[in-house]
């Protein structure tokens, strides 16, 4: 265990999104903390899988098996939740408990879909609404910690954006995830007064060192579809912010065991100006790992006219162009500021390697051939 754990404080936490990217590694991780001595995961079946059997799953993925896995679900209560409906769908005697006993809520589901606003209004907007009323009562609540997204800020090219910097009512969005994640934040912070909370911002999240080519493959896909076009308008030296999933829990959890000690309520889990990538350098990483001169070139956005339109529509690429929603992010050339959390952790920051680094890794994870019907299909085209 690492030292800035050993004086964990909470002992009876309540967790969401556990069977997702980031809230699964939390679990994972939490689970090595014998302070810790239960995890109350809300949960939705899926396909008639049961909460606990989703929750092991999601658990296998992160490394666990045999009776690791056993003796962790020991500590793991599923409870059956919704959190686009009012109190979050609990059952009333669930309810009573976990207003009696939750000394620590983390709250990871949301909707982070690029294309889907209904989804991204019912649980990042009123899930967060919601939230409010389930904690109504919770005397022990020492720390609610709400996982949000340094992408909030909205539109803001070329800036170097600060935790204070946002949200603001005024910022533009260019997709209704930031936008409905700044409404959630909003929300919060209208209860500042009231509510112990901890927000944490972290940007793109690579499920680096997964041996799981669909966490593999999360933002990795647009980079692979990019490879199949023979130009896109991106430019060159437009920065990244980029960050692996082991830096975003392992800072979230060294942040929260500091308790009341934390000189924020928000902080950035990012990359920063020491490790963004520029959109060349990642090409370069890329072309060194698949030893092939690949596509595309790189245009201007500035120079990016009709006729690079029409001659992807004759190649019959525009649906594949089109569902390159992270570009307009690469273009943004945004550096999220990180030093609140350098300041913070000191020593005790996680490691931050450069995403030219381990791309290369990971690209021998995910599975190419299933990259397209899946990147297509998720985002509706
Ligand atoms: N991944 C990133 O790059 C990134 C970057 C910045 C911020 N974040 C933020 O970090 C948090 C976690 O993201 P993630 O990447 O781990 O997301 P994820 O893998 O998509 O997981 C989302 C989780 O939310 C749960 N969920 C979704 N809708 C729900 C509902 N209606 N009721 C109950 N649970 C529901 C999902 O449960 P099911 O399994 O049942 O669907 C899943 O456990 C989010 O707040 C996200 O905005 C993520």
């Amino acid at each position: 265990m690492h030292k800035s754990l050993r004086s964990w404080p909470y002992r009876k936490v309540f967790l969401t999104g556990g069977t997702g990217l980031i809230g699964g590694q939390i679990l994972r991780e939490m689970l090595e903390l014998p302070a810790v001595e239960e995890v109350t995961c809300l949960v939705r079946t899926s396909n008639g899988q049961r909460g606990s059997e989703r929750l092991s799953a999601r658990l296998e993925k992160s490394g666990l098996s045999g009776p690791d896995l056993r003796k962790a679900l020991a500590r793991v209560r599923p409870v059956e939740g919704e959190i686009t409906l009012g109190l979050w769908d609990i059952k009333p005697d669930e309810l009573h408990r976990l207003r009696n006993e939750t000394e620590l809520l983390i709250h990871c589901a949301a909707s982070t879909s690029f294309v889907d606003v209904d989804s991204c209004e019912a649980m990042n907007v009123k899930g967060t609404k919601h939230m409010l009323e389930v904690i109504q009562g919770c005397e022990k609540l020492k720390r609610l910690v709400h996982f949000s997204t340094a992408t909030l800020c909205g539109y803001k090219p070329n800036a170097l954006v600060k935790e204070q910097d946002s949200p603001s009512e005024k910022d533009k969005h260019l997709v209704a995830y930031t936008r409905t994640k700044a409404q959630a934040e909003q929300i919060l912070w209208e209860k500042r007064q009231e509510l112990p909370l901890l927000v944490v911002r972290p940007s793109i999240t690579m499920a680096q060192g997964s041996e799981d080519p669909k966490q593999a493959r999360l933002f990795l896909w647009s980079l692979y579809a990019m490879a199949q076009l023979p130009f896109v308008p991106v430019r060159t030296e437009s920065l990244i912010d980029i960050v692996t999933l082991d830096f975003v829990v392992k800072s979230t959890l060294r942040l929260i065991a500091k308790g009341e000690k934390l000189a924020h309520d928000c902080y950035h889990l990012t990359a920063g100006q020491m490790a963004s990538v520029s959109a060349g350098q990642v090409k370069e990483a890329i072309k060194r790992v698949s030893k092939e001169e690949i596509g595309p070139q790189f245009i201007p956005p500035e120079q990016w006219n009709k006729s690079h339109e029409k001659a992807l529509e004759e190649q019959g690429l525009s649906t594949l162009y089109e569902s390159l929603l992270y570009l307009p992010f690469i273009n943004l050339n945004l550096i999220y500021d990180n030093s609140r959390l350098l300041d913070e952790l000191g020593d005790d920051l996680p490691h931050l390697p450069k995403f030219t680094q381990y791309v290369g890794q990971m690209l021998r994870v995910i599975t190419p051939e299933r990259i397209l019907p899946d990147s297509l299909q998720g985002f509706g085209t």
